[in-house]
């Protein structure tokens, strides 16, 4: 307060609190030498939200853990040079610090692995922080009604959906409201008409506890002007370069093939529990060439629809046709030859020590990938362990290996996440170069880019227990 001509005048404007400084934050891995990042000096002050951008492998997610004070520097891997403040405070790395929060880049990895449902893993946040029991069911229910979860919290958590497991994360990192959160990118799993309301959420929350963020994600999924600061990593230019144009190798869609059904689908119905159907009355065909889009909110059934038509589950009612035969007279492994599915969670596709011995495996049984190896850049990362792949080499792999010789039907669960301008081409290419084969694609997506991409597909939305 100012003292002026004999009144008190409050000083109307706002201090800025700085909650994060970095100054020349800089991060190399010895083995290679290689920078991933040098010379960051930044703030981030009470209420504020800053997006991060960079291309694959421009050190995001790196940044986040560094940030938050979780890079395991004791496992050699990384060397850190500049400093990070925290609430004016030096941030050491592996201290644990008291008030940040991230949302990692594979939700999968995220759970705790400790708990039975849903509420008790978000009341273990809560239990961390020192929040009484009392207190914890009124925190929970609120952010569990924010993020549209309330309906999943007496289900265990290896039973959700993508996005509703994104969701978890999320509500049960912002409920102990810590003072810096980062979000590695937090809407890659979240259906098309829940992520303005899920950005909205974040920044209302950041203002209201007076905490600040930054959010790393594909600029195609948000509102890049909505936020207070725009941190780039990053060689000049990579970052614009968001835009995927043309394939490099196009092919005519199946024009020359004669059409036949490859897949019919009639009155498929499915439930989990009984009285709750997940689908209803699903019907739908796909013939060689044909590219279809299946989409929809989170937990609408899209890859539980995969999972019936790979013959992993069995419908409850109707009858799924492949190549003429009735699924549920096939043998698991000649549906296996048949049908490529790469699956949402890439990491569960791997079982071995090499790229190239994954790939290797899949030429054993039959359905070598062939040149898919290369349209899909894994060429170069044969000799690497599978699980060093970064989010984006893992989904290029879950579908090389899923793109066998023999397989008439491909359905790829999301195969787009992750995937920067370079990765996105790929993968269309690999598209189009399959239906130009004559393979039927069933594709579930959440990605704007694919539908741009693909005017011409065929469309499938689901809703909550019936289509349209
Ligand atoms: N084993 C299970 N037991 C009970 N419910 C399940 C089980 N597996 C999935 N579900 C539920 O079935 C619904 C459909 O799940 P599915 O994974 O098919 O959704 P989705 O459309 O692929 O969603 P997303 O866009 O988030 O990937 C979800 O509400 C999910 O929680
Ligand atoms: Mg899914």
């Amino acid at each position: 307060m100012d003292r002026c001509d004999g009144y008190h005048r409050i000083n109307l404007r706002p201090r800025c609190i700085m909650v994060l400084k970095t100054e020349n934050l800089g991060l190399r891995i010895p083995k290679d030498g290689n920078t991933i990042f040098e010379k960051l000096s930044f703030e981030l002050n009470e209420g504020e939200t800053g997006f991060v951008s960079g291309p694959a492998g421009s050190g995001k997610s790196t940044l986040g853990l560094a940030l938050c004070g979780f890079l395991p520097l004791w496992a050699g891997s990384w060397d850190i040079t500049g400093t990070i403040f925290l609430n004016g405070k030096l941030l050491e790395q592996g201290s644990n610090p008291a008030g940040t929060g991230m949302i990692l880049e594979n939700p999968y990895t995220q759970i705790s692995g400790l708990k039975r449902t849903i509420f008790h893993e978000l009341a273990f946040p809560l239990e961390c922080s020192g929040v009484s029991p009392e207190e914890m069911p009124s925190i929970i229910l609120k952010y569990a009604e924010l993020l549209e979860i309330s309906h999943l919290l007496d289900r265990s958590i290896r039973t959700l959906s993508g996005g509703e497991l994104q969701r978890v994360h999320i509500a049960g990192t912002l409920m102990t409201q810590p003072r810096f959160l980062f979000f590695d990118r937090p809407l890659t799993e979240i259906d098309f008409e829940f992520r303005p309301v899920l950005m909205d959420i974040v920044c209302s929350s950041i203002k209201q506890t007076g905490a600040a963020a930054l959010i790393a994600e594909d600029p195609w999924l948000l509102q890049k002007d909505s936020f207070d600061k725009e941190i780039v990593l990053g060689k000049k230019g990579d970052v614009e370069q968001t835009e995927w144009h043309q394939p490099v190798h196009t092919v005519n869609v199946a024009s020359h093939i004669p059409q036949k059904a490859v897949l019919s689908v009639e009155s498929l119905a499915f439930y989990y529990e009984a009285d709750k159907p997940v689908l209803d009355n699903c019907s739908f065909s796909l013939g060689n060439g044909d590219i279809t889009l299946v989409t929809g909110p989170n937990g609408s059934g899209k890859t539980t629809l995969a999972r019936l038509i790979a013959g992993i589950i069995k419908p409850a009612r109707g009858a799924i046709i492949l190549d003429g035969s009735p699924i549920d007279t096939m043998e698991e492994w000649e549906i296996m030859t048949a049908v490529g599915l790469a699956l949402q969670d890439p990491g569960l596709h791997l079982c071995r020590k090499t790229v190239g011995a994954e790939l290797e495996l899949a030429r054993k049984w039959g359905n070598a990938p062939g040149k898919y190896v290369e349209l899909l850049g894994l060429d170069r990362l044969l000799d690497i362990h599978p699980l060093e792949l970064s989010q984006a080499e893992k989904k290029r792999l879950g579908m090389a290996l899923a793109c066998g010789i023999q397989r008439k039907l491909l359905i790829l669960d999301e195969p787009t996440q992750y995937q920067d301008a370079e990765g996105f081409g790929r993968m269309v290419n690999a598209i189009i170069t399959l239906a130009g084969e004559g393979r039927a694609l069933l594709i579930i997506s959440h990605d704007p880019r694919l539908f741009k991409v693909f005017p011409d597909a065929g469309i499938i939305h689901l809703s909550r227990a019936d289509i349209s």
